[in-house]
């Protein structure tokens, strides 16, 4: 089989090596790629959310399967584009990617489908938006409702930080179109946790659960990032926790989806919150989350292409998909300044090190090829998967790789997974 996987992170590193492991598949090709997918696959120069560009490029080299891992092509219509052509792709169709894609879509579907989930607002104009929060308490939660990197939620914790917030997102547009419209929410807490899900439009196959570190610094200091690190399984997600998922939040989300008529065919993110009152969701994303999967997939036992096409064909119920009974620890070493500003082109030096280490797996997020050097292209350069027998052991592996690499400028948590709550 000739594979094409979409992206280039470090999500689609782990995608790209973990589909390398099937004896089903004998070439792989990835748009756009990276450095360190570049030794696992053909990385072809082609955008990620360029539709005609990956369409005309599978069809020229006959691939038997397309994998879209970002979400801005999923809810662009990548996946119906590919169908249309008559070539076979793993990924949402866009109406059923707008699960990720609008967030006051997603609100409404838990509204009339019961599932549980921080009461809510939408409003598509700024002064009636303040009106509410003044009525309000704080911290409240403010959310542009479309596609915003990650990046379009405020928690404000008084007035002024709403107003700046709403200014920001519906007037100054910072996050564009997606701030045409906001949610307001009810504000919860609770540890969070991550439950990634295959589902083939009716059945659906969590996978192991994970937690991720997204403040910049130790203790959960510093500025949001796209993932600092991230650890699996989580220490707090029980066989209980995960039958009242299944009941309260799973199933009924795949049904709701399903009498929606869109049917969500891929893998469906589910951002959990641990709350007083129960485990609520916070956000579903359309997709592998970015960075875990570099956590989940190195605990996958079954053949990651044998489950993707049994999710295209409909027949999850009939495959049995198994994991490891382990652990895994993923420390991300960034570009010293992330996430605001850093500089690139940095050689990296002692991966020839870690890839002595059957444990260890270096995941390239940011990285390039300079002639025959490796060199840092991105705030987050790359993740150091380590598997053990339990976490504390993975924690100390995972740290033992991450000595063995440098380059100038480097910054990584010290402190990824010993959350411990
Ligand atoms: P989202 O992009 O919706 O996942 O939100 C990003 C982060 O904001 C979440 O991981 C939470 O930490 C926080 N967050 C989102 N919604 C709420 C809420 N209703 N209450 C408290 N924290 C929230
Ligand atoms: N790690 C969160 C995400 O992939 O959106």
């Amino acid at each position: 089989m000739k594979v094409l996987v979409v992206g280039g992170g470090g999500r689609e590193h782990t995608i790209v090596w973990k589909i390398a492991q099937s004896p089903k598949v004998d070439k792989i090709y990835c748009a756009p790629g990276n450095g360190g997918i570049a030794e696992l696959a053909e990385c072809v120069p082609i955008k990620a959310t360029d539709i005609e560009g990956i369409v005309s490029f599978a069809k020229d080299n006959k691939i038997d399967l397309v994998m879209v891992a970002p979400d801005d092509p999923l809810v662009m219509g990548m996946v119906d584009a590919l169908e249309k052509e008559g070539i076979r792709a793993f990924g949402p169709r866009a109406n059923a990617a707008i699960i990720e894609g609008s967030k006051v879509f997603s609100k409404e579907l838990m509204k009339k489908y019961n599932i549980p989930t921080a009461g809510y607002e939408v409003f598509d104009c700024p002064q009636a938006a303040l009106e509410y929060i003044k009525k309000g308490s704080f911290p409240t939660v403010i959310k542009a409702e479309g596609l915003a990197l990650g990046k379009g939620v405020i928690i404000a914790k008084d007035l002024a930080e709403a107003e700046a917030g709403i200014h920001d997102i519906m007037e100054d547009k910072v996050f564009g179109e997606s701030g045409n419209r906001v949610v307001i929410e009810e504000f919860l807490t609770g540890p969070e946790v991550s439950v990634l899900a295959f589902c083939d439009g009716k059945t659906v196959v969590p996978m192991v659960s994970a937690q991720d570190h997204k403040r910049a610094y130790d203790n959960d200091e510093g500025l949001n990032t796209g993932g600092m690190g991230t650890f699996s399984p989580s220490r707090l997600y029980d066989a209980a926790k995960a039958s009242e998922c299944m009941e309260n939040i799973f199933i009924p989300t795949v049904k709701a989806m399903a009498q929606e008529g869109r049917p969500f065919k891929g893998v469906l993110y589910f951002g959990l919150m641990m709350t007083e009152k129960g485990v609520k969701v916070i956000e579903y994303n359309a997709r592998f989350g970015d960075p875990e999967t570099q956590v989940v997939l190195p605990r996958l036992k079954t053949d990651l292409v044998e489950i993707m096409e049994a999710v295209i064909d409909e027949r999850l119920h009939e495959i049995n998909i198994e994991w490891e009974d382990n652990a895994a620890v993923c420390v991300v070493m960034a570009s010293g300044g992330y996430p605001v500003k850093y500089k690139s082109g940095y050689e990296i030096t002692g991966l020839d090190k870690v890839a002595e280490h059957k444990d260890l797996t270096v995941f390239h997020a940011g990285t390039k090829l300079d002639g025959d050097k490796l060199v840092t292209a991105g705030g987050r350069v790359l993740g150091i998967t380590a598997v053990g027998k339990d976490l504390d052991a993975a924690i100390k592996r995972a740290y033992e790789g991450v000595d063995m690499v440098s380059f100038t400028d480097c910054h990584f948590r010290k402190d990824i997974g010993i959350k411990k709550y």
